[in-house]
């Protein structure tokens, strides 16, 4: 009810300031009965998007009450690199998160937690030491840059692997979903730069195979 109120008086606000000052003072001496009928019109429209905002506020609790939030996210092809085995890679990563989350979340046994996770840092290894090798094959000039960004990232991960080897309880879901946060930036900001590269270096490949 409160909000229902504090947008009849914003309403009534807005039709006060329209009808009291902007339409006598400001509209019709320059538009004359063309302007006002227009700000009639735009003062109703402007209504009636005040009360739906009301309407759609209440479809999102709605929505919001029918998904429980989770922190479950599946491999997008917006993280794709373009190149097969690299996606693939994205994809298990993806995965094994996942799979790590639900069992934080389910309390499942410390052991098999703690196993996933060394699983998951030398997955990181296995998959950076492979898109490193496929740039450094096709001569990709910022890799230097790329391979320290995967060293920074790999001693987060150890950071995190550390903590948990006294006590796997140190680690929290919200631990896990920040570390994924990190490589889907990883995915998004930095692996996209060479995108272009191996796209040319495709093209450039299949045009000399022509020949
Ligand atoms: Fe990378």
């Amino acid at each position: 009810m409160l909000k229902i109120g504090i947008r009849i008086i914003g309403i009534g606000l807005l039709h006060s300031f329209l009808y009291g000052y902007l339409v006598p003072f400001v509209i019709y001496p320059r538009f004359g009965k063309d302007g006002i009928t227009f700000a009639v019109i735009v003062a109703i429209m402007v209504s009636i998007g005040i009360m739906a905002t009301l309407w759609l506020g209440k479809n999102k609790k709605k929505k919001q009450r029918r998904e429980p939030m989770t922190n479950i996210i599946e491999w997008d092809k917006k993280y794709s690199v373009d190149e097969p085995e690299l996606d693939e890679c994205q994809k298990q990563l993806m995965d094994m998160f996942n799979t790590l989350i639900e069992m934080k979340t389910k309390k499942s046994d410390p052991k098999d937690v703690a196993n996933l996770i060394t699983e998951l840092n030398d997955f990181f290894k296995i998959f950076f030491s492979k898109e490193e090798k496929i740039l450094g094959r096709k001569g990709y000039p910022d890799l230097d840059t790329h391979a320290k960004s995967h060293r920074r990232f790999i001693k987060k991960a150890i950071v995190l692997r550390r903590e948990i080897a006294e006590d796997v309880d140190n680690l929290s879901v919200e631990d896990i979903v920040e570390l994924r946060s990190l490589l889907i930036a990883h995915f998004e900001t930095v692996d996209t730069m060479f995108i272009p590269f191996l796209r040319i270096h495709k093209y450039v490949e299949e045009c000399e195979n022509k020949k």
